[in-house]
């Protein structure tokens, strides 16, 4: 099943949300090792490019992932009480203006002084407003959404287990393996 139904999600969703939840968490702990690398490490230069380069595609990912949901029927959710319906609408359209922020002031940290992104030398994101000494500013408002970022994830997947192994839903099952064989 390539579209999601509204008995569970489709391959195109499961391959975004799977292989981002773990790119995300994997930049996370990148980008938190790398700023406390010195100017000796043979790190110093690689860890940066990677990590501004594995962002802007993932920025990419993001804006085809949130067209993709717009485009597509809602799994169904009446087994949630009222409250869980609400806290799962809230987390999940939580992330998206959470990670493009996050991703954004990447972007930022990267291009204020002028220079563009090189994304693994295939192509390069120019630089859009320069301004020389704001950078410090967009790197405090990234650290904070990429903290912020975790503490939603660390929610999310509390919540996925507890539907899982506490009240024994399909909730998992359908983003993991899709819907039930008709
Ligand atoms: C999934 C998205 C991302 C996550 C989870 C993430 C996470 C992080 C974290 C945890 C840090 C360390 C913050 C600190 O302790 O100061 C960091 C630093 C950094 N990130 Fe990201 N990041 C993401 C996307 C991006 C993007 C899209 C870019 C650029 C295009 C970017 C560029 C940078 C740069 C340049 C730094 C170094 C900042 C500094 O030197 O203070 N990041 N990132
Ligand atoms: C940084 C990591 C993660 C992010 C950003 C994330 C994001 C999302 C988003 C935005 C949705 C809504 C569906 C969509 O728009 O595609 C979703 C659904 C879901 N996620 Fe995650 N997720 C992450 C990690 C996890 C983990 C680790 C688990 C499980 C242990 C998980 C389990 C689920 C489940 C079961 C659903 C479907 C919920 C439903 O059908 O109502 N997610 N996730």
């Amino acid at each position: 099943m390539v579209r999601d139904t509204t008995e569970g999600y489709g391959i195109v969703s499961r391959l975004f949300h799977w292989v981002m939840a773990l790119a995300i968490v994997a930049m996370f702990a990148l980008g938190w090792w790398m700023v406390g690398l010195d100017y000796y490490s043979p790190y110093y230069k690689s860890a940066p490019d990677l990590h501004r380069s594995v962002g802007i595609l993932l920025l990419i990912a993001l804006l085809f992932r949130l067209f993709w949901r717009m485009v597509n029927v809602r799994p169904d959710d009446a087994e949630l009480s009222n409250f869980e319906r609400l806290a799962a609408h809230a987390t999940h359209w939580g992330f998206y203006p959470l990670l493009i922020a996050l991703m954004v002031s990447g972007y930022f940290i990267s291009t204020l002084d002028g220079r563009g992104i090189d994304v693994f030398n295939w192509f390069t994101v120019p630089s859009i407003l320069e301004h020389k000494g704001w950078e410090d500013a967009a790197g405090k408002v990234h650290e904070i959404l990429a903290y912020a970022t975790m503490a939603l994830a660390a929610a999310h997947t509390a919540a996925a287990l507890k539907h899982h192994f506490v009240d024994k839903s399909r909730i998992l099952t359908r983003m993991w393996s899709g819907p039930p064989p008709a």
